[in-house]
């Protein structure tokens, strides 16, 4: 049976993951999953698998050495799939400094304990252990508009906080691969969405304030594109490089799915128009009218996009869902689920999005 530690495993991406897994695997497989709670880590996101026998949950900062090192004693650890960062641009813009320390720092404390629980007294490593760093593809910076595309050759050069960071975190990771031939893989995945994602985010903030009948902001012109991946793809994505890759490589993530923000504004408008019941008092205030322009987010990446040929051409996985699909099953998740979003919205959200959105 192999032992997954998984960190990050309550947020938006890594709860996906564990569900992912478990539906793959089942009893085959053990996760431990690894998580601070910080905003951003909701343990109702796990609420199906908490009782398996299979599944135990960890509260611990990834930047707490001795806690990690804990971890790796208390449990063989086959493999380390590591997602767990501060991980919102806007957040980063605001407080850089708890981004440096979670997403450099962490993701040093984490290659290290791996390292040392890993490694033979020769230099070699035991036996099929391997390290997956989830990255994202903001390490690339901006395209121009009208060409190109981030493959694993393109030079890094990040612009944000948040992508200096993740910069920084991966480049510790291909460190350990090229000085310990570290058994390790890294992924630059495109914008994900789906269930569970924080509504600070575009997709959920806008599905959130569209049913509400609160304004819909859009940074600047509205003409930013991100490629957008549904969620599950990605977790798919990230259990097929680490079964599959070839040790020491990076492989992106995404691709042929590239949408300006504000066509991502129109269709989820549309969709909900179309999805929810005639007689749903909420259709009176979804509208374009909510649209609202407001000042454009410092340095804002303007255009990024994935050529997925590495990962297609070598492990052979491509984006299955279509963004129609997607969001037609994300929308649905978020009817099925408002307790959740009510739950999310409370408290300390609350005060976050007052303070980001009061100025706009
Ligand atoms: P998220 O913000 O939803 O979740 C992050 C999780 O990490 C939370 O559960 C949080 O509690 C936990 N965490 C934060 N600091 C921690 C610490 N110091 N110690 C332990 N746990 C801590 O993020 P996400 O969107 O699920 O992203 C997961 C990973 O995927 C990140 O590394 C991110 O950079 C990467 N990524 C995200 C996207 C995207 O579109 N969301 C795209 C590409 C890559
Ligand atoms: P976001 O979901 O924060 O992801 P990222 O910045 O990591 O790509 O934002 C996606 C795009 O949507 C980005 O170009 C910024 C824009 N955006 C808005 O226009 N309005 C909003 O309220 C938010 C949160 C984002």
């Amino acid at each position: 049976m192999r032992t997954y530690l998984v960190t990050g495993g309550a947020g938006f991406i890594g709860s996906n993951y564990i569900h992912y897994m478990f539906r793959k695997y089942g009893d085959a497989i053990r996760i431990i999953n690894v998580d601070a709670l910080t905003y951003a880590g909701n343990l109702e996101n796990l609420r199906e698998v908490e009782d398996r026998d299979n599944y135990t949950f960890v509260r611990a900062d990834i930047t707490d050495k001795e806690a990690i090192q804990k971890i790796f004693e208390e449990y063989d650890i086959d493999r380390v799939v590591h997602f767990a960062a501060e991980s919102h641009v806007d957040r980063s813009i605001r407080t850089p400094e708890v981004f440096i320390k979670t997403n450099v720092l962490g993701t040093a404390v984490m290659l290290n304990c791996a390292k040392d629980a890993w490694e033979l007294p020769d230099g070699s490593y035991r036996e099929g252990k391997k390290f997956l760093h989830v990255s994202t593809d903001e390490v690339y910076g901006s395209l121009e508009e009208d060409g190109g595309y981030f493959y694993e050759t393109t030079p890094y050069d990040p612009h944000s906080p948040y992508s200096a960071s993740k910069a920084s975190s991966d480049f510790l990771v291909k460190a350990y691969i090229d000085t310990y031939h570290f058994p390790a893989n890294i992924t630059n995945c495109s914008n994900n969405y789906g269930p569970y994602q924080f509504p600070e985010k575009l997709i959920p903030l806008i599905i959130n304030n569209a049913l509400h009948g609160k304004k819909l902001p859009v940074y600047g012109d509205g003409k930013n594109v991100r490629d957008w991946l549904y969620v599950d793809d990605h977790a798919k994505g990230i259990d097929m490089v680490q079964e599959m890759g070839r040790l020491g490589e990076t492989y992106n993530i995404g691709g042929h799915n590239e949408k300006q923000n504000i066509e991502i504004i129109h269709i989820i408008l549309e969709t909900l128009l179309e999805m929810l019941p005639q007689d749903d008092a909420r259709r009176a205030h979804i509208s374009k009218d909510l649209i609202t322009y407001v000042e454009d987010r410092k340095g804002h990446d303007r255009r990024y996009a994935i050529a997925p040929d590495k990962i297609k051409a070598e492990i052979g996985w491509e984006p299955e869902t279509m963004f129609k699909d997607g969001i037609k099953k994300t929308i649905a998740w978020f009817f099925e689920h408002e307790d959740w979003m009510e739950n999310v919205t409370s408290g300390e959200y609350q005060k976050y999005y007052d303070e980001m959105y009061k100025e706009k």
